[in-house]
């Protein structure tokens, strides 16, 4: 039988790379765009360096289009080529800090960049669609821990968040104004880790602004200290408290979204899952156990809060467990030991 051919937008950054790489390990016919500004990828070379080491890692190999979504032209001769079975849309700005410091490039990227993608999907009638969405939309949580039924699109906390929101309410319309859509909507909680080879992981563009990738970054000397955003939240410690999600979870987490979306004959779907553990850790409880499982010190300094951080955010995971039959499996101690030896095996990154 003919493998599925799926298209993932943003598929040489973090998140879609290790998408990619499980995509494959399961036989998937895999199609990646990206416009390589959050991936390294050398002028001279064909694929992006997360995209080629993928590949050495599955012994598989993949359609690599360097494409913005922005270009629907690009898009519609992708469509041309492939029959599509179903798209995952990694493609995003995702800092927080930088959706305040340039709000329209992001509403601009991260809506009209959506909104050309789905104009051709429809097009060529492709309508089974997987979103990155982020626990942001939420906002300030109302309650503890957050299930998919929390109010979202209130307070969201900045320009980034609400971007994530109004996609999601275009795609809520989306499906009820054409019954052949199916949406899934994944709402990541805070995805750290590498893939245990340490040959892919997270690289961030300049100098990080989540936690993890900041701790990785101390660790190697790349960073002099940690700055810790607050220690008088109301929570375990007084640091900030969320829910960490190993990246290879995630990445299992959305071929089990794509299998369950594939066999869906409901029509005009649009459904939302939580994508975390369902537990929350703080600030200083993942730099003891980062410490711990990998024997380094993480100099730190108590600094004040970091505007619209929440004292705490983690999910709820019963509906992902019931509809997806997914559940994370790793633990803290597992996502700090992949994070740093991706870090350590490469200490600056994707660059050689
Ligand atoms: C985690 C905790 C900080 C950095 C954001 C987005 C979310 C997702 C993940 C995209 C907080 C503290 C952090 C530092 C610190 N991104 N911290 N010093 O803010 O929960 O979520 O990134 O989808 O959508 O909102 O993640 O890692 O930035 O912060 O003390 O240098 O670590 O205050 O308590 P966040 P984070």
């Amino acid at each position: 039988m003919q493998a599925d051919n799926i298209l993932i937008t943003g598929g040489a950054g973090f998140i879609g790379s290790h998408c990619v790489l499980v995509l494959l390990e399961l036989n998937y016919n895999v199609i990646v765009i990206d416009n390589c500004s959050n991936s390294f990828c050398e002028k001279s070379v064909s694929k992006p360096e997360a995209l080629i080491r993928v590949e050495k890692l599955t012994k598989k190999t993949l359609q690599f289009f360097q494409a913005d979504i922005q270009n629907c032209e690009n898009l519609r001769n992708i469509f041309k080529e492939f029959k599509i079975s179903c798209v995952i849309h990694c493609a995003a700005f995702k800092s927080v800090k930088e959706s305040w410091d340039v709000p329209l490039s992001y509403y601009f990227n991260n809506i009209s960049g959506s909104l050309n993608l789905l104009t051709v999907m429809n097009e060529f009638n492709i309508k089974k669609f997987i979103f990155s969405s982020s626990s942001t939309v939420y906002g300030e949580p109302q309650f503890l821990p957050i299930t998919e039924e929390h109010p979202t699109g209130q307070n969201c906390a900045n320009p980034y968040g609400r971007t994530k929101f109004m996609v999601e309410e275009i795609l809520k319309d989306l499906s009820v104004s054409d019954k052949e859509w199916c949406i899934y909507s994944l709402r990541y909680f805070n995805p750290v880790g590498a893939h245990p080879s340490g040959e892919i992981g997270e690289d961030p563009v300049g100098i990080p602004n989540n936690l993890m990738p900041v701790i990785s970054q101390v660790a190697v000397g790349k960073l002099k200290l940690l700055n810790i955003y607050g220690n008088d939240y109301d929570t375990v410690d007084g640091t900030g408290v969320r829910d960490y999600i190993h990246i290879m979870d995630l990445a299992y987490g959305h071929i089990a979204a794509l299998v369950a979306l594939l066999q869906e004959n409901n029509l005009g779907v649009f459904k939302a899952y939580n994508l975390g553990t369902g537990s929350g850790t703080s600030v200083l409880q993942l730099i003891n156990t980062f410490e711990n499982v990998n024997n380094v010190k993480i100099p730190y300094k108590i600094v004040e809060r970091r505007t619209g951080d929440t004292a705490a955010s983690y999910c709820a995971v019963q509906l992902a467990k019931k509809e997806l039959n997914w559940e994370a499996k790793y633990g803290i101690t597992d996502m700090c030991r992949d994070a740093w030896n991706w870090q350590s095996k490469n200490p600056k990154g994707y660059q050689k």
